[in-house]
């Protein structure tokens, strides 16, 4: 078991380790106490793990209700966001209470941003249980709803009170959701660590809770060095510039970290054309998302891209920051005009 804390605008501990779910009452009554539990979670995950939580919670002297949506990113909804708002408040939920996100990134986002707003603020736990939840969403703060014109365009900074990340709930993942936490792990060693991306070359199976903690310590140096995300903070944003526009234009059927996967390799392939890396780092960068069977390309026009790039939030005035890697495990911010956005995509997507 590995406990990290994370020192923001709150201070918590992210505990990974196997069993956890278990002793989740018990941690969570000791750190956050309060006297009622929302579980909010998807309807796969519920049937998986949530009579395990429920019962870890009322052991501990917790009233639990549990809130249930359909699984998908259809779900980081407004409809089923103001639908949790009114759960809390026809259960009564006061302050003390606590929130509980049982799930994936989805799970996290939607609950962590009905905490930020009811009653302007309740108590708040992550236990995630995919990859991509466990190494990035978990951890850090952001959370958030998609609106018609683009993904994530509601939301607020709200750091979790705790994270319990049980590795055993990984087990159950379907493959290719696994695999879309392998992107965002991939990006850690892009961005911050080239032997944590070294040590992807070998099976990421065999070492799953020191890549966990590898990751969530790489997340939470940089979320604690610029939480709002004014500069460092954008780094955690490579590949998604592309992704998320890959990711609209799909409806969804692409997945977050596949939609990321390709956006990499996309703004690799365009760093080498100007200059500002080596092929030698797009071919590691390509090898390896091959070997995790994670996209290197997208199929969707440059102009298609361009318009939903453009109503990104990340946009700033007539410019947008995108981020290129100088070598595996350094990558840089780069203020792009936006009318020179067409050009970079010419040079990273493959016709
Ligand atoms: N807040 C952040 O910092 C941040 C960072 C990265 C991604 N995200 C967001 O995260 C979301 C993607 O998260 P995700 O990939 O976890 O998706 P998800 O939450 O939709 O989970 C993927 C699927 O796996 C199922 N599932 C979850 N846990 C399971 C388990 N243990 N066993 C079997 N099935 C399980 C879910 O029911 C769902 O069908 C996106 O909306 C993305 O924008 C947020
Ligand atoms: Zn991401």
């Amino acid at each position: 078991m590995k406990t990290i804390t994370v020192n923001a605008s709150k201070t918590y501990d992210v505990i990974i380790g196997t069993g956890i779910l278990d002793n989740a009452g018990e941690v969570i009554q000791k750190t956050v106490g309060g006297q009622t539990a929302a579980i909010v979670t998807d309807d796969n995950v519920a049937k998986l793990y949530g009579k395990q939580l429920f019962n870890s919670l009322v052991k501990n002297n917790y009233r639990v209700c549990q809130f249930v949506f359909p699984h998908g990113e259809f779900s980081k909804n407004a409809e089923i966001f103001f639908s949790l708002l009114n759960f809390l408040a026809e259960e009564k939920f006061g302050r003390s209470d606590v929130v509980i996100a049982l799930g994936g990134g989805v799970t996290g986002d939607l609950a962590g941003f009905a905490a930020a707003t009811y009653m302007r603020g309740i108590s708040f736990v992550q236990i995630p249980t995919t990859l991509l939840a466990a190494v990035d969403s978990s951890v850090g703060g952001k959370t958030a709803i998609d609106l018609a014109a683009g993904k994530n365009l509601a939301g607020a900074f709200y750091q979790p009170d705790l994270v319990l990340c049980d590795v055993s709930t990984l087990s159950t993942l379907r493959p290719e959701v696994f695999r879309d936490g392998c992107a965002e792990v991939i990006k850690h060693g892009m961005i911050a660590d080239a032997a944590l991306f070294e040590s992807l070359k070998i099976s990421i199976d065999t070492q799953l809770e020191e890549i966990i903690a590898r990751n969530v310590e790489i997340k939470s140096s940089i979320v604690m060095e610029d939480e709002f995300e004014k500069d460092k903070r954008k780094l955690l944003n490579f590949g998604h510039t592309a992704g998320h526009a890959i990711e609209l234009l799909s409806g969804y059927s692409i997945s977050h970290g596949h939609a990321v996967a390709a956006g990499m390799a996309i703004a690799t392939r365009a760093a080498v054309r100007m200059g500002i890396c080596k092929e030698q780092c797009l071919r590691d960068l390509e090898n390896i998302l091959k070997q995790y069977e994670l996209p290197l390309n997208t199929s969707f026009k440059i102009d298609k891209l361009i318009s939903v790039c453009l109503s990104d939030k990340k946009r700033e005035g007539e410019t947008l920051t995108m981020i290129f890697p100088v070598e595996i495990g350094n990558c840089i911010l780069k203020e792009i005009p936006i009318n020179e956005l067409e050009k970079i995509l010419q040079m990273g997507i493959l016709l």
